[in-house]
């Protein structure tokens, strides 16, 4: 790749959960806002997937959906399963939880693809004490928000992370 176009290639952000319908489309949805918010659009670019493939095409969870359109999101991908590949085309893999971290590191073929996965909790800011993103799925409304709120946080904690490495 010539230094051109090494300098026109966006920095790839995957947000990975286990089911694809609750965490990391929330994830994706909150960061793309979030990029928006610093004009980052024609640099990083947002992207999600889970590990198990349960719930391929589907959009993410209503009551995901819900909740993050009183927070005036729109949550809106389709579900897809992880691939191995995507260790090589993203930039960074952000899990949502240690199993997750496991599960995806265990495709990394390098040292270099390793380096690329990174717990979502590692940006948070204002919620420091908490060591991943709890899966809401089978509890209630309050799982729901508090995944909102923690990721609203480490969103804006991983854009500062890149905007420092990156120097944008
Ligand atoms: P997610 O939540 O990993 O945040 O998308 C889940 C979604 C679905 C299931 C589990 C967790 N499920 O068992 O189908």
């Amino acid at each position: 790749m010539t230094f051109t176009e090494e300098k026109k290639k966006k920095i790839r952000l995957l947000f990975v959960c286990l089911g694809n319908i609750c965490r990391s489309p929330a994830a994706e949805g909150i960061m793309a806002a979030v990029v928006e918010k610093y004009d980052l659009q024609g640099v990083i670019e947002v992207d999600s997937a889970g590990t198990s493939g349960w719930h391929d095409g589907e959009l993410p969870d209503d009551r995901m959906r819900s909740h993050g359109e009183r927070r005036g999101y729109d949550f809106c991908s389709r579900a897809r399963k992880f691939k191995k590949a995507d260790l090589h085309d993203f930039d960074y893999i952000v899990v949502m939880d240690r199993q997750i971290f496991d599960d995806v590191r265990a495709f990394a073929i390098n040292q270099e693809q390793k380096d690329k996965i990174h717990m979502m909790t590692e940006y948070s800011r204002q919620y420091a004490h908490h060591d991943h993103i709890p899966d809401p799925y089978y509890g209630g409304a309050s799982g729901f928000e508090l995944v909102l709120d923690l990721l609203e946080d480490a969103c804006e904690g991983l854009l500062q992370s890149i905007r420092q490495r990156y120097s944008l």
